[in-house]
């Protein structure tokens, strides 16, 4: 018997979704037991690409929700509201529930499990971090033996299109952003990618997964690329690195609740590094994990055909279920599928932790600058590992020197009275730049 499909949206996922349950030959067969009962869209008018039963379609999600042949439903809509709560109206129908919405799980996945749990359904979230990218699950299951120490990823296409381009020609970072916006690789409201909230919805939800607890979305520190400028992209790739908005979730500890460095921000990594051939619109998660070492996940971050990928395996993971144990809503569920939290974590300051650095000053062009540089940081027990004088007699540099520093690893309260000292100095015009450095 035919198991039903209710999809919120039919958008770029939604419609993709649809395509493959449309055209389920060659594929596994349990996807041509999955059939769409109903559609809910915002307007009935909206011209669709797919060649659909006009009567599948309503204006009413709850109406789907509701459906009694609708047995899955699909959260493809987006928003923060009302997916939320279609969400949680579905759990409370007895609904399983595929969503591929980082920003309500992100925000609300503890509210949200907590209800799933307590009705016995399963809500799963495979394409809501990293596209057509299998990254949910394998931390879920695939993994589940380690103790992971780091999950760093580049997670938003948008940021490492652009990044990629300002790398490759050059250019500004406002120009690349007015062309990826021209060709379709940025929304014209670009700010929760340039931004960072995107990559910090993502983080977050890895997180949690990754070290079994819920992690405080807001409280991630977060920076994006809007900010980031040419010459710095630039003078990395002189000294061997390039940038890349990374977002990282590292284990400091072994404290009850655990306590964990949580962050995005862009980063120089060195040319080597297995995320540093990361290009264009790409993803990829490096997973360091004891015992299994370093697992590194790559592929297409976005896209109606690889999130749509996503989203239908975790249809299949409920249909399969369904056929094989019959079970409804309230049988016991399978405690790694369903994710259930199993410790607390707790997100350190980021005053206490320690990274590498590279910064940027603008300086006067005049001998023993250099010098007193060195001597600031000495002082502030941050080791140096490189300090490059760079010629810039443009104006953006002041006419003065740019001096470029990459440090050691320190703790991030060394390095900020090092710099603060630094910026006193009377032949330092100014602290131009100041990225992580891997
Ligand atoms: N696009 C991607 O590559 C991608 C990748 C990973 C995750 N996601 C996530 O997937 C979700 C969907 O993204 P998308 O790009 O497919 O969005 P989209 O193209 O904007 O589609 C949204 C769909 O939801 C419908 N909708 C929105 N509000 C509604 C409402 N109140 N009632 C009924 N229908 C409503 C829209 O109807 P109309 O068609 O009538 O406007 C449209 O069909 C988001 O959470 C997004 O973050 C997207």
């Amino acid at each position: 018997m035919a198991i039903g499909v209710g999809l919120l949206g039919l958008g770029t996922v939604g419609a993709g979704v649809a395509a493959i349950l449309m055209g389920p030959e060659g594929r596994h067969p349990l996807v041509g037991e999955l059939a769409l009962q109903r559609i809910a869209v915002r307007d009935l008018e909206r011209p669709r690409s797919l060649n659909l039963d006009p009567q599948l379609l309503t204006t009413s999600p709850e109406a789907v929700i509701d459906d009694p042949a609708v047995e899955i439903v699909v959260e493809v809509m987006g928003g923060l509201e009302p997916a939320r709560s279609l969400i949680l109206r579905a759990i409370a129908a007895g609904k399983p529930v595929v969503t591929a919405n980082k920003a309500v799980i992100a925000r609300y996945g503890e509210e949200i499990a907590a209800a799933a749990a307590e009705r016995g359904v399963y809500v799963l979230i495979e394409a809501a971090v990293g596209g057509g990218i299998p990254i949910i699950e394998p931390l879920k299951q695939s993994l589940g033996g380690n103790r992971i120490q780091r999950v760093s990823g580049i997670i938003n296409g948008t940021t490492n299109y652009i990044l990629s381009r300002m790398a490759d020609e050059g250019a500004a970072y406002g120009d690349v952003l007015a062309d990826a916006q021209r060709l379709g690789y940025a929304e014209a409201d670009p700010a929760a990618d340039v931004e960072g909230h995107d990559a910090a919805d993502k983080i977050a939800i890895l997180a949690g997964l990754a070290y079994g607890g819920p992690v405080a979305r807001e409280a991630i520190a977060t920076e994006g690329i809007d900010r980031l400028q040419a010459r710095d992209v630039a003078y990395a790739a002189q000294l061997g690195y390039v940038v890349k908005l990374l977002a990282v979730a590292q284990r400091e500890g072994e404290a009850e609740p655990l306590p964990l460095d949580v962050r995005v921000h862009p980063t120089l990594l060195p040319k080597h590094h297995p995320l540093a051939g990361v290009h264009g619109v790409n993803n990829a998660i490096l997973v360091e994990g004891d015992p299994v070492g370093r697992v590194m996940f790559y592929g297409p971050g976005a896209g109606a055909g690889p999130t749509a990928s996503a989203v239908v395996a975790d249809i299949l993971n409920i249909a399969g279920i369904r056929k094989v144990t019959g079970s409804q809503a309230g049988a016991p569920l399978d405690p790694l599928l369903a994710a259930s939290s199993w410790r607390r974590c707790e997100l350190v300051d980021g005053s206490a932790t320690s990274h590498r650095n590279y910064v940027r000053l603008q300086t006067r062009d005049e001998a023993g600058v250099i010098g007193r540089i060195g001597t600031c940081f000495g002082e502030a027990g941050v080791s140096i590992q490189s300090i490059v004088q760079f010629e810039a007699r443009d104006a953006e540099a002041g006419g003065g020197a740019e001096i470029v520093v990459i440090t050691h690893e320190v703790r991030e309260s060394a390095f900020r009275s090092a710099l603060a000292a630094i910026d006193a100095l009377e032949e330092v015009r100014t602290v131009a730049a100041c990225l992580r450095t891997l």
